[in-house]
């Protein structure tokens, strides 16, 4: 039987790169999307000859239009689409500039946006494919100090839902996995994410990049429309349905507050 394709965005580092690697262990090809061309060729090494590198700015749209092209000629229409790439840093509006708002909803929200476009009409014609998109409680409950992140994440739940919409009846699935703290370079490229942290986040385990990775995988085989781990990150989700005051509550007074 052919190698199934997944097409994995933000696969240089953290959530991306984990299961771009996993799917290739279990005997996926996988086209590798992110901007940092070292990076990705490094992640291609360790997957070895079923990994496919596409270098480019995922919120670029005519970028990913000439990236889909290229895939679907050489190696077809993918199985699975894995949008993995999101970046962000935590910051007040005051603080946060026109173009650093217009980057942060370029990924993960345009990104996504853009590669679901490019591949819709082959996924629908085909029907069938799995969407997988990377989110965070943050596009539930926002947190202090996180106003262009959390805009950006519930831009992508939006395409989510609204995707569900489009979907339904078709063999076509778009799912959305949300995840807790996940040990990745996000801390370290991002600012103020580590300094910002509400306290409450505190009270869940941080997880790998490869749990995450097991997860979507997971997904993958079994979609589902919403997906929480780890445990907490459901128990705060239900929480947030029960009661939203409840978890806003937390959120703001566990939060970041600028000193006066
Ligand atoms: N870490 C967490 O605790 C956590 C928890 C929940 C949800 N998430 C979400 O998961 C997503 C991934 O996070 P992560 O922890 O894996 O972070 P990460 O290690 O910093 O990885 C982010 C990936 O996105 C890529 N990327 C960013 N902008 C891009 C663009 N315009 N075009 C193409 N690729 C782009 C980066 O590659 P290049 O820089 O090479 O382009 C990198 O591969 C984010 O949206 C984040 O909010 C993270």
């Amino acid at each position: 039987m052919p190698r199934k394709l997944a097409l994995v965005t933000g696969a240089s580092s953290g959530i991306g790169a984990a299961t771009a690697e996993r799917l290739a262990r279990e005997d996926w090809s996988v086209v590798l999307v992110a901007r940092s061309r070292e990076k990705l060729d490094t992640v291609a090494r360790r997957i070895g000859a079923a990994a496919h590198v596409e270098c480019l700015d995922a919120s670029d749209g005519n970028a990913v239009i000439a990236m889909a092209a290229r895939v679907r000629s050489t190696l077809g229409i993918p199985d699975l689409i894995v949008n993995a790439a999101g970046a962000g840093a935590w910051k007040r509006i005051e603080e946060t500039s026109p173009t650093e708002a217009r980057a942060m909803m370029g990924a993960p929200y345009f990104a996504a946006f853009h590669v679901v476009h490019a591949f819709m009409r082959d996924l629908l014609a085909r029907n069938s494919g799995v969407i997988v998109h990377v989110g965070s409680p943050g596009a539930w409950a926002p947190w202090p100090s996180s106003v262009g992140y959390a805009g950006a994440r519930w831009a992508l739940r939006g395409l989510h839902e609204a995707l569900c919409a489009d979907l339904a009846g078709t063999g076509v699935h778009s799912c959305h996995v949300l995840f807790g703290k996940v040990e990745s370079a996000y801390f370290d490229t991002n600012e103020n994410t580590s300094a910002r942290m509400p306290g409450i986040v505190r009270l869940a385990r941080t997880i790998t990049p490869d749990e995450c990775a097991e997860v979507i995988v997971r997904t993958a085989r079994r979609p589902r429309r919403t997906v929480a781990y780890p445990p907490m990150a459901r128990v705060l989700l239900a929480a947030h349905t029960v009661a939203p005051w409840f978890t806003r509550w937390m959120m703001r007074t566990s939060g970041y507050r600028p000193v006066s």
